[in-house]
């Protein structure tokens, strides 16, 4: 007997007779077997994260790469269907070649490029959301000195995003065109495992919706399937945290208080 014959009616068409008798159960579980500081190194991680745009020098090993990944991918997701369709990892003369056409683009004829999905809404924005637009522009312009107004500076220093933010590694993540937005969901429960398993080990991430809308030249550079939706770029690298400390405002969050709402506890 398998364990789909315990649990499913009697008639349930017939299991996969691969699946094993025994299910693995050996998860380490995180109440039965914590290190002493796990919640302040989890907690850690995840409050100090942020979108990291200056980065040192500094290569990145493939293996350390293929760590992440590894971790990243035990992440849920409905069905157990790992949307991550395909992660492109890109650096040195590749990334170099991708990035001077992004550049191009963007400076010269940035109406010729538009990503395969709205990341924003195309309409009016309830004023909650606008607002904390409006101040996400306040926190990261500011150390930059950039006026919110002066449009050629603002230019100057979104062209970054297609300079990888000279980070030494960067990533895009394709979802097939078949899936919806429980995938997308899922996939976002991949992204953020691997900026939180990033910062384990000392390095740091940004997330480019920019990138993702110049498919076009990532399609010309690398293999993406036509049935492929470029979802997300992103750079990883380790940090320099002296330009970090001078050109980076923290981003405000929002209070507890204001997200959770407790019913019979
Ligand atoms: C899916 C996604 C796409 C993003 N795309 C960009 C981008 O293209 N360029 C950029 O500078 N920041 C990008 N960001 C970073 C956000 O601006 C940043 O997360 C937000 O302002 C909050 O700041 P924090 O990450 O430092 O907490 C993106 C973030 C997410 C989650």
């Amino acid at each position: 007997m398998s364990v789909f014959t315990d649990v499913y009616a009697v008639g349930h068409p017939n299991p996969d007779p691969n699946v094993p008798e025994k299910l693995e159960t050996n998860f380490e579980s995180a109440a039965a077997k914590r290190a002493d500081n796990a919640v302040e190194v989890a907690d850690s991680l995840m409050k100090n994260r942020f979108s990291c745009r200056w980065y040192l020098p500094k290569p990145v090993e493939k293996e350390t790469i293929e760590a992440i990944i590894d971790a990243a991918r035990c992440a849920p997701s409905g069905n157990n269907m790992q949307p991550w369709e395909k992660v492109y990892c890109i650096s040195g003369a590749v990334k170099d070649a991708i990035s001077r056409e992004l550049v191009e683009g963007n400076t010269t004829h940035p109406e010729a490029y538009s990503g395969q999905y709205h990341y924003y809404p195309t309409g009016p924005i309830p004023p909650v959301y606008a607002k904390r637009r409006f101040d996400f522009g306040k926190y990261f312009y500011a150390p930059l000195h950039v006026d919110h107004g002066d449009l050629k500076a603002r230019a100057r220093v979104s062209v970054r995003n297609y300079e990888f933010f000279n980070a030494p590694v960067a990533f895009i993540f394709t979802i097939n065109n078949a899936l919806t937005q429980g995938s997308w969901m899922d996939l976002g429960y991949f992204l953020q495992s691997i900026t939180i398993a990033a910062r384990a080990r000392g390095l740091e991430t940004i997330s480019q919706e920019s990138t993702a809308r110049y498919q076009l030249i990532l399609r010309k550079h690398l293999p993406i399937g036509d049935n492929e939706i470029v979802a997300l770029g992103m750079t990883m690298g380790y940090p320099d945290l002296d330009k970090i400390a001078e050109f980076t405002a923290k981003q405000p969050k929002r209070e507890v208080s204001d997200i959770i709402e407790f019913f019979g506890i």
